[in-house]
């Protein structure tokens, strides 16, 4: 089936989904802003290419990754945090561009938690077979403010559990666009991404980019 035929056509999905209470998929929602998007990522990139970071225990991560804005989260042997540096450059993460800012501020109001203001936006980057085990975001200071995750270019199955690694997680099919808020009971809950399946987008390639905001500190 040639599926670029039905694409922007109709969106049969409701434009907003709960995944639990305080998690909330906001459908398409990133789609109105997706050139600017684009324009500010291949900017950022430019200035903070991908890499494949190690995690703690010395594995490199299928996902590769940069960052945006005043904090980069990072790993390596040392452990998991936020840098204000670059560790590849020793610069400064490229700043957050005005049009990530806005969108996440958007669909964090429009999730019902006001006031966000991210001071960190992790940039990921799929290729077919990267996955993201499940794990939880603790690495920031205060967990009264929501993550807010953009999804752009492939489709993705994002898992979303509870607060507790064994509990069931239940499975979100991510299309481009796609906004997942979270917090407040569900700020510390496990999540991940399944292997990303191969296939080709219009706009974004043979990826799927994911963009996760965040207040650090
Ligand atoms: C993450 O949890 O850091 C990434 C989530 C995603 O790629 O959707
Ligand atoms: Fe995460």
């Amino acid at each position: 089936m040639n599926t670029d035929l039905f694409e922007g056509v109709i969106d049969v999905r409701p434009a907003q989904e709960s995944m639990a209470e305080g998690a909330v998929l906001l459908r398409g929602f990133a789609r109105s802003v997706e050139a600017d998007l684009i324009a500010a990522l291949r900017d950022t990139v430019e200035q903070a290419p991908f890499r494949h970071m190690l995690t703690p225990g010395g594995h490199q991560m299928s996902v590769a990754m940069t960052n945006c804005g005043s904090l980069g989260w990072v790993t390596d042997r040392s452990g998991y945090r936020y840098d204000r540096a670059d560790p590849e450059s020793g610069r400064p993460w490229p700043a957050m561009p005005a049009s990530f800012r806005k969108l996440a501020e958007q669909a964090a109001d429009r999730a019902g938690f006001r006031g966000f203001s991210p001071d960190a936006c992790l940039i990921n980057r799929y290729q077919p077979g990267a996955r993201m085990s499940l794990h939880q975001d603790k690495d920031e200071d205060d967990f009264g403010a929501p993550i807010v995750s953009v999804s752009l270019g492939l489709p993705a199955i994002f898992l979303f559990g509870g607060l507790k690694r064994s509990d069931k997680s239940r499975r979100f099919r991510l299309e481009h666009g796609d906004t997942a808020v979270w917090g407040g009971p569900v700020r510390l809950a496990f999540h991940g991404v399944a292997p990303l399946a191969d296939g080709e987008h219009a706009l974004i390639g043979r990826k799927r980019i994911n963009l996760t905001f965040r207040k650090a500190r």
